[in-house]
Order: structure tokens, then C-alpha cells, then sequence
């Protein structure tokens, strides 16, 4: 008789078969990281010919300038698969390297299939599982925690995590308390497991439903009766915006503290916080409220307004490009929004774990490493090898090339062109190609090759902002 019980129940037959042992968790590291805007520029002058408004009202109120809004053509996973290639190309991962891509966004191009597929078709990525994350604002940090904890069990080991948003499409247009506010971009970062301490320490994910009608954006399955008030239209965000604000400011520095916490740090030792961008006075509040000098919170909100689950990985691809990040570095991810929903995080940059060629861009830091701790790592193992690391940085940050310079980048960037030839990794971070019918197309598997043909994306927008 064939006996039918696998051979590893058999070994253990009449006895409890041994658990499996677990193994050593994993350190998840960023090391790579992108961006991508459309080059379209809606000023708030440009906004005062839409809705009844003006640049100073909207300056105060929210910090924002100007906002970008994408082209005919661009969607949230054109935006997302560029990003994520940049951030790839840092890496110098190949697509068929990832496990893992999560695409966080509120403005999917359908429910399903997920955008996160599409992006994983364009790369190429054929050795990838992925999926959409829908936390709002929020989405980009409760990516990140769901990539370290498969990079930290060891079930994953590079993971690409995209927040990529067309808000645009959603805005109501004539509702100027909402329609000044957001802004279409994607950023990227890839995670990679390493033994080397360090990485993504610690993170707090937190939901309020409650508070869900505060922000909305109701699909075609929305309750009748609520889109029935008068306020509320399918595919368009409404937004308490006082309660939001008040939400925002009280979860802000709670959220990062309590994910610092976890890796025995304290807001002192931060170098630099990457909050949601949603607002300036809402940024500001996040220094208060950590007790930190407001230049260690980052801020590009008036160049892009509310990018949803794009605006962290946006602001820290920028971080980076300013050097406002070196290694040995503690940062803090922060995000509000939808749901209500809140995250933070908290992250060591550590130059042991990253390539090559991302440590040639960031370069060793000035006077070799010093990390601020207010109180010893709780881990052990952090805390021997924050003992070995400032010998191995300097001797690794020795042998590292000059990074490229990046002055003219920075102009260029800021006057929206690229800069050609100048051979610095950034550069291509930050240099957006033509659009339009000269674009050059991201390289396209077989499905994605049908893309070009299917029909414009209907237009949207009043027609100054085409
Ligand atoms: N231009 C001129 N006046 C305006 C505009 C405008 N664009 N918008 C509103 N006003 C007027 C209002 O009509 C009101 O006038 P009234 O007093 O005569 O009635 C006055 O300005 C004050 O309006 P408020 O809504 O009370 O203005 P407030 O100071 O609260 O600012 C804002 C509004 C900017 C939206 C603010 O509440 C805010 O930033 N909220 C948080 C938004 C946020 O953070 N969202 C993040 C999550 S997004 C996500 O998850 C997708």
C-alpha cells in the first residue's frame, strides 16, 4: 500500500514534529529611492481664474505656491513605474531582483487590476508579488511597515514601495476649500534585507474610523443615500478641512514618538522628520509638537501641495537631492489622512547596508559618523554595531569617489528642466524627459506595449489647467 502521509509527517509519525526554528529577523533598509511630477505647473495666480481665491489667502492658509497636474497621458502608473525605475536604477537593482511591489494610492486607475500590477508589468518585474494599499495619506508608511516585516521574517528580501497619486481627477474643481490643496506626482524607495543593524527601527500604524466621513472619496459602491446630502459626489474628494486639521496636529508627534519609542530613541535624536505634506502650519506643528528645531522637519509643500500617499517618498528623494540625509542619519516618517488613518516610523541610515553606488551620492558624512542617541539602543545587536560602525564609515567613506556635483541640478530643477550629461546618479532622479508625443516610453513589456493605443484619459480639468 502506498502510504499516502508526506514524508516529513512520516519522520515524525507518533511523536509532535519539532517546530521549525525561526530564523534571525532580518534589518530592512532603504537604498534606493525616486521621484516623479508631471511637468505641468498650476500656480495659485492660476488657480484665482478657477475658484474664487487668491495667492495670499492660499500662501497663509496652507504654505502651497504651486502644485503639478498630470498631462492627458499620464496616469498614476505611468507616474509610479517612473519613479520606481529611478529608484531601481539607484539601487542598481534589476526588476527581476524584487519580491514584493506595493503601490499605496487613493486615485488607482481601476479597483482592479491593482496599479501595483501594472507597475509590476512595465518593469519587467516577473519575479514579483504586488498590490495596492489604500490608507490615504497614510499609505506610503503603512507600505513601508508591510515590506520590513516580509524583508524582517526573511520572506522577502527587495521589496519596491510606490505612493503615486493623480489627484487632479478627483479634485471638485469648483470647491475652492479643497481644489487649491492637491497636487499628482509618485515617489519610490526600494527595501532590502541585510544582517547590518540599522534600517527601518521601529513603526505604529493607527486607525480611526470614526472619523471616516471627515474625508471622503466615494467610488460608484457608496451608499445612495450619502451621496444624496448635497455635499458628496462619486469620484470626488470632500474634505472637513478644520476637523482634519485638528486631527492632523494631535496625532502628528504622538505617532512619531511612539514609533521611536520602539528602538529606544527619543525626537532629540532626530536629524530629520518627513511628514505628509499637507499643510505648513500643520509641518510647523510637528516641530512643536517634538520639540524640535523646525529646520529638522522637512517641507516642500509649496512646490507640490498634497500629493496623498505620493508626498513622503516625493520629500525624501528631495531630502536627499538638498543633503539634508547622510548616513548615520535617524529620520522619521510621519503620515495623516483618510480613514482616519496614521503612521510613523522611525529609520537609520546605515552606509554598511547600502550599494555602492547610493553611498558615492550620499558620501560619507562630515567628520565621520556620530550617531545622537539620547539613551543606549534597546536591541543589543544595534548597539554593538553602532560601537563598530563610525570606524567602518570612515575607512568605507574614504574610498569613495566624489560625489557629482549638483548645483546645476538644483537650478535646473527648480527652473522645471533637465540637465544633460553632467553623469551624476541624480541626475537621473531628477531629470524629467519630454512629454507629450516625443516622450521617450519606459521600457514596455508585451501588455504594456497596448498602452499608447488605448483611448486619452478623459479630460477632467477646466481647461486652463490642460
Ligand atoms: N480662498 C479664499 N477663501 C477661502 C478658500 C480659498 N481657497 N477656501 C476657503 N475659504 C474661506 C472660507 O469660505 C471661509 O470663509 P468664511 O469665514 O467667510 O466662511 C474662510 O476662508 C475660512 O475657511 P476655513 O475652511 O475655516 O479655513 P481654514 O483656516 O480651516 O483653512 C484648510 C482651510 C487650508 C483646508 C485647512 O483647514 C486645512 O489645511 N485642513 C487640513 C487639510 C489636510 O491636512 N488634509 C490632509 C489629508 S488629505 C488626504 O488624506 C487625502
Amino acid at each position: 500500500m502506498i502510504d499516502t502521509i508526506p514524508r516529513s509527517r512520516r519522520l515524525f509519525r507518533g511523536r509532535a514534529a519539532p517546530a521549525r526554528r525561526p530564523r534571525a529577523l532580518r534589518y530592512a533598509h532603504v537604498i534606493g529611492w525616486g521621484m516623479e511630477v508631471p511637468s505641468q505647473v498650476l500656480s495659485n495666480s492660476d488657480l484665482e481664474a478657477i475658484v474664487e481665491t487668491n495667492d495670499e489667502w492660499i500662501t497663509t492658509r496652507t504654505g502651497i505656491k504651486e502644485r503639478r497636474i498630470a498631462a492627458q497621458r499620464e496616469t498614476t502608473t505611468s507616474l509610479a513605474t517612473r519613479a520606481a525605475q529611478k529608484a531601481l536604477d539607484l539601487a542598481d537593482v534589476l526588476p527581476s531582483a524584487i519580491d514584493l511591489i506595493i503601490v499605496a494610492t487613493a486615485t488607482p486607475e481601476h479597483i482592479f487590476p491593482s496599479t501595483a500590477s501594472l507597475v509590476q508589468d512595465y518593469l519587467g518585474a516577473t519575479n514579483a508579488g504586488a498590490f495596492d494599499l489604500s490608507a490615504a495619506c497614510s499609505g506610503f508608511v503603512y507600505g513601508v511597515d508591510m515590506a520590513v516585516s516580509k524583508i524582517q521574517t526573511g520572506t522577502v528580501n527587495t521589496a519596491l514601495v510606490i505612493g503615486a497619486e493623480t489627484l487632479s481627477r478627483v479634485v471638485d474643481w469648483t470647491d475652492r476649500g479643497t481644489c487649491i490643496l492637491f497636487g499628482d506626482g509618485a515617489g519610490a524607495v526600494v527595501l532590502q534585507g541585510s544582517d547590518t543593524p540599522g534600517g527601518v527601527l521601529g513603526s505604529v500604524l493607527r486607525s480611526d474610523g470614526s472619523g471616516w466621513d471627515m474625508l471622503t472619496l466615494p467610488t460608484a459602491n457608496s451608499r445612495e443615500t450619502y451621496l444624496q446630502d448635497g455635499a458628496h459626489q462619486q469620484g470626488r474628494i470632500y474634505m472637513d478641512g478644520r476637523g482634519v486639521f485638528r486631527f492632523a496636529t494631535r496625532v502628528i508627534g504622538e505617532s512619531i514618538r511612539d514609533a521611536l519609542t520602539q528602538a529606544g530613541l527619543t525626537p532629540d535624536d532626530l536629524t530629520l522628520v518627513i511628514p505628509h505634506q499637507a499643510n505648513q502650519r500643520i509641518i510647523d506643528h510637528a516641530a512643536k509638537a517634538l520639540k524640535i528645531p523646525e529646520d529638522r522637519v522637512y517641507s516642500n509643500v509649496a512646490r507640490y501641495g498634497n500629493t496623498s500617499a505620493a508626498s513622503i517618498p516625493i520629500a525624501l528623494a528631495e531630502a536627499v537631492e538638498e543633503e539634508r540625509i547622510k548616513p548615520g542619519d535617524i529620520i522619521a516618517l510621519v503620515g495623516f489622512g483618510g480613514g482616519l488613518s496614521w503612521a510613523g516610523d522611525g529609520h537609520r541610515v546605515d552606509c554598511r547596508a547600502l550599494p555602492p553606488v547610493v553611498l558615492a551620492h550620499l558620501g560619507p558624512p562630515p567628520g565621520g559618523l556620530r550617531l545622537r542617541r539620547s539613551a543606549p539602543p534597546a536591541d543589543p545587536q544595534v548597539a554593538a554595531a553602532d560601537a563598530a560602525l563610525a570606524d567602518d564609515v570612515d575607512s568605507h567613506g574614504a574610498r569613495l569617489p566624489a560625489p557629482p556635483p549638483r548645483a546645476d541640478q538644483q537650478v535646473a530643477r527648480r527652473e522645471g528642466r533637465g540637465v544633460a550629461g553632467n553623469g551624476g546618479v541624480l541626475s537621473q532622479c531628477f531629470t524629467s524627459p519630454p512629454l507629450g508625443a516625443n516622450a521617450p516610453r519606459f521600457p514596455l513589456s508585451a501588455a504594456a506595449k497596448r498602452y499608447p493605443q488605448m483611448p486619452p484619459i478623459p479630460q477632467l480639468l477646466p481647461p486652463r489647467c490642460a
